[in-house]
């Protein structure tokens, strides 16, 4: 077996989540119960009905290229040809990884970060460093990069909204990285798979925009809910795309036809990327209200559909508090340390589930909280 894979094991969040019981309250997996939205799903199945249904070129159906490539336009990568589609944005960030890091590479990570970014640098046999995100923004601070960036780092992680705090950095910030880049000449790969679901005025913005050592990983999966369909991509050089061309036809060939349709329709009418906006905008406001009444503090997200909650108290580990709570009150949440030590005080409540589980599961917090305190 490969050397790499012994020090790989499923993700905190999977961990707990195979505990959870059928009886259980899931505040867990960023998983969106909202359908997908009843136009784009017909346009969808019409387009498949009347076209090819067999494999898609490698790369993925044309027409989808030149479309997600027309709505990013990024500078210097603004055609079809600058686009991979992938089996979900997962697929994504394993080709940008493998495909840019030798052994011993460095990869530089978020504390906390999806805990992707670091299984796939550890698969690949290089190293991730990770930068603390710091009170109050949890966000980005180029410094902090600078200080960890080294010559054997080739990439650079930021998101925005970002998992797990639905924090977003701050323009000055990204433009210091992209001049960073490339004085020190590794790439940034920007996780915008949450880029939709903004609860802002404005959009956060986007290291893709500012510098051409960028890939731009996204895909449809939160903002359409369309975890099953699998649809994510990647925006990067055409290099890039010409050398992970083999890798992604030797791994999945492609991916889903009709998931492709379906992705030519909801890029046809941005409307549909943004269609699920307001729903959590409004999530979010039913979840702060009902952390705020029963006192749980909390981040403030300014996207995505993440509450982090620093709770877990000094000494205790945020795994086996997860574990207590789900067993004392049948709730499943997430220990922050899933996205590495910074997440060490703090649990993830995911407000993406089904209307009412969100409060419920916080008023059971708050009365575990209150039975924890007086037993210890
Ligand atoms: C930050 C981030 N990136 C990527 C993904 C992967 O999403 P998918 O493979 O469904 O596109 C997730 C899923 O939770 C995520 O939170």
């Amino acid at each position: 077996m490969r050397a790499a894979l012994s020090e790989l094991k499923p993700s905190l969040i999977r961990q707990i989540h195979a505990l959870k019981q059928p009886s259980s309250i899931d505040c867990s997996l960023g998983e969106p119960t909202l359908p997908i939205e009843p136009e784009l799903w017909v346009r969808g199945l019409a387009r498949y009905e009347r076209e090819a249904k067999g494999y898609a070129p490698n790369l993925g159906l044309r027409e989808l290229r030149d479309r997600i490539a027309k709505h990013h336009a990024l500078p210097g990568r603004a055609t079809g040809d600058n686009v991979i589609v992938t089996v979900g944005s997962e697929e994504a960030l394993f080709l940008a990884f493998f495909t840019l890091l030798d052994m011993g590479d460095e990869v530089v990570i978020a504390d906390p970060a999806y805990p992707a970014y670091a299984g796939l640098a550890t698969m690949c046999g290089a190293r991730a460093v990770r930068v603390p995100l710091r009170a109050p923004s949890y966000a980005l601070c180029t410094d902090d990069v600078a200080a960890a960036v080294t010559d054997r780092t080739r990439l650079v992680v930021v998101s925005a909204p970002s998992n797990p705090f639905g924090r977003c950095d701050d323009q000055a910030e990204l433009r210091a990285l992209a001049t960073l880049a490339g004085a020190r000449g590794f790439y940034v790969l920007s996780d915008e798979i949450y880029k939709e679901l903004y609860f802002g005025a404005a959009p956060p913005p986007s290291i893709t925009q500012m510098s051409a050592r960028t890939l731009l990983v996204s895909g449809l999966s939160k903002s359409c809910a369309m975890t099953g369909h699998r649809l994510g991509y990647l925006v990067a050089p055409a290099e890039l795309v010409a050398a992970m061309w083999p890798v992604h036809q030797l791994t999945v060939t492609t991916t889903s036809t009709l998931a492709q349709q379906l992705a030519i329709e909801a890029f046809a009418e941005p409307r549909f990327l943004s269609a699920h906006r307001e729903h959590y905008r409004r999530a979010w406001a039913q979840a702060r209200a009902a952390l705020d009444m029963y006192t749980i503090p909390y981040i403030e997200p300014e996207g995505a559909f993440y509450a982090m909650c620093p709770i877990v108290p000094e000494g205790v580990d945020a795994f086996d508090f997860c574990k207590r709570f789900l067993a004392a009150e049948d709730v499943v949440v997430v220990p922050g340390t899933a996205f590495g030590p910074g997440g060490a005080r703090f649990v993830r409540l995911s407000f993406a589930g089904a209307e009412g589980d969100f409060v419920e599961a916080t008023k059971r917090l708050a009365a575990f909280l209150t039975t924890s305190r007086s037993a210890s």
